[in-house]
């Protein structure tokens, strides 16, 4: 199979290219570079010991992404490129709505002119919003998201339903990520956010390696048992292995398949800052401090969907996330 993974000199596309490659499929990248080093070509082909062939450009831009498609026998899409951050989402609507819907329609309008009809696009649990309850299934209710982020997300979703109205030849893959963290064993490939993180694992690494001077433990007067918030953090080698996963799903036939991608199982903060210390022998200097505006309290997924449709689960746990995330960032 020929792929193009869009972002895929990203966190979590990277680690696609990996497992892809690993499974003998040819990989096609389309990444503009905006929050990834193209350095990452290369540690994705020390890894495997295969070539990925790269383009460095935008998904929006038409001519390029028609050039893309000329050149190569695409056969799936796994769509990763976009902006993520959700407080800058907050500042800036205009540009994520612009960025994440503007890239997403023109990859779908090529691909249609391509006569490509086979796409998974990442997609985030915060499509739920603040959940009826804490485990999540795919039958809870979209939409009521709290911020440009989540609803730009929800918004593809809403499109690629239409497609498939408008075309029942097309198969399309809503994958729903809760919490990724972790880097892949090698230690050549991970999570390099800009800036000060916003995410917690991204956080805590920056606190172990001295460069920030301490956490701040957003609430611990939840109703959780510890009192800080739970979230469902999964192995980003577990969810890159989903993907491969979802390719051979779309094989299957056409439809529209939307999984959630977590453990299923809920860890605290304090879980996450203990299970980092013990198995990477660091302390990590954090305080509490008050709740950050629109944090639920908990919220893990119910993953027995993609168990039961695509044969996967996740398999890495919570120890291998804190060591493998660790092992990345301390030689950064
Ligand atoms: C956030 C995004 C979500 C995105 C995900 C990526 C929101 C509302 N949601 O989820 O859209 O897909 O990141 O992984 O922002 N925490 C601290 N101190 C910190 C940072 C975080 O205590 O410095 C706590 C938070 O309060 C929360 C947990 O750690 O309880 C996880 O936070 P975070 O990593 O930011 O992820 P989410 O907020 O769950």
């Amino acid at each position: 199979m020929k792929i193009l993974v869009t972002g895929g000199l990203g966190f979590l596309g990277s680690h696609i290219c990996v497992e892809l490659l690993e499974n003998n499929d040819e990989v096609v990248v389309v990444d503009n570079l905006f929050n990834s080093k193209m350095e990452v070509k290369d540690k994705i082909q020390e890894i495997t010991g295969k070539e990925i062939k790269v383009y460095i450009g935008d998904c929006a831009d038409e001519i390029l992404m028609d050039k893309v498609f000329l050149e190569n026998a695409i056969d799936s899409v796994i769509h990763c490129a976009g902006l993520k951050a959700v407080g800058e989402s907050v500042e800036k609507p205009v540009w994520y709505y612009q960025t994440n819907l503007g890239t997403t329609l023109n990859l779908l309008k090529v691909m249609q002119n391509h006569q490509c009809k086979k796409i998974i696009f990442s997609s985030t649990a915060t499509v739920y919003g603040v959940p009826e309850k804490p485990q999540v299934d795919e039958t809870f209710e979209t939409g009521k998201t709290t911020n440009p982020y989540a609803t730009s997300k929800y918004m593809i979703e809403r499109i690629l339903e239409d497609v498939y109205v408008s075309d029942k030849t097309w198969s399309i893959g809503i994958l729903r990520y809760f919490n990724p963290i972790g880097a892949h064993k090698s230690g050549l490939i991970g999570e390099e956010p800009n800036g000060i993180p916003n995410n917690l694992m991204p956080y805590i690494l920056k606190v172990a390696k001295g460069e920030l001077p301490v956490l701040s433990v957003f609430g611990d007067d939840y109703d959780t048992p510890d009192g800080t918030g739970v979230r469902d953090y999964i192995h980003v080698v577990d969810l890159a292995k989903a993907h491969l996963k979802a390719v051979n799903k779309l094989k299957e036939g056409a439809g529209i398949y939307k999984y959630n991608l977590g453990t299923g199982i809920g860890y605290s903060v304090l879980d996450i800052i203990r299970n980092f210390e013990k198995v990477n022998g660091i302390k990590v200097n954090y305080k509490i401090a008050p709740r950050r505006a629109g944090d639920v309290a908990a919220c893990y997924s119910n993953p027995a969907k993609a168990e039961r449709e695509m044969g996967w689960k996740a398999e890495k746990n919570i120890e291998d996330m804190c060591k493998d995330a660790w092992n990345f960032a301390k030689n950064k």
